[in-house]
């Protein structure tokens, strides 16, 4: 009875034992191939909005808000009502109406074409998009 139990106890460690070491192994193989891309995607992700994020707090965020909420505003003396870029029409209208609203500007949205690259403004849609409407 006693060398039984011993004997499945032994068993059970064995199994662990051997079980533990391929998964071990299992696990750095599948680690290493997924790792490479998953830091990669990692630091792509911040560094791919970095500029925008200035660009809207250097250019945007004087009227629109740090946090692109909107509301009313005075800039240089004027009194404006910002809309917000994180709800309402902001999340129905293209990107192709933001990036003419951020190149040609509005009644009151002042134009950046002269200021920002197609490529900066580009960047600032997608930021909206992907970070402030997080579609
Ligand atoms: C002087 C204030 C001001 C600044 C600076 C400003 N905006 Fe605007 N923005 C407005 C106002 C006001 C509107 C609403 C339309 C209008 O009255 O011109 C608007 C509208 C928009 C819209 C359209 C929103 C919608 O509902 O479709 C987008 C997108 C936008 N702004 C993005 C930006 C970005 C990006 C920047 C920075 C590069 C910026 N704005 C800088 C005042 C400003």
């Amino acid at each position: 009875m006693n060398y039984a139990k011993f004997a499945a106890i032994i068993l059970v460690i064995g199994c662990f034992a051997t079980a533990c070491g391929t998964s071990g192994t299992l696990t750095t193989n599948q680690n290493q191939p997924s790792a490479s891309p998953a830091t990669a995607a990692a630091t792509a992700t911040p560094d791919e909005f970095a500029r925008a994020r200035t660009n809207f707090a250097k250019n945007c965020a004087v009227c629109h808000g740090e946090k692109a909420d909107g509301g009313r505003v005075e800039v240089e003396g004027r009194k404006l009502k910002v809309p917000s870029l994180r709800e309402g029409h902001a999340l129905h209208h293209t990107d192709e109406k933001f990036v003419k609203q951020i190149s040609e500007g509005d009644d009151e949205m002042p134009a950046f074409k002269d200021k920002l690259s197609a490529e900066e403004i580009n960047e600032l849609v997608r930021f909206i998009r992907n970070e402030l409407q997080e579609k």
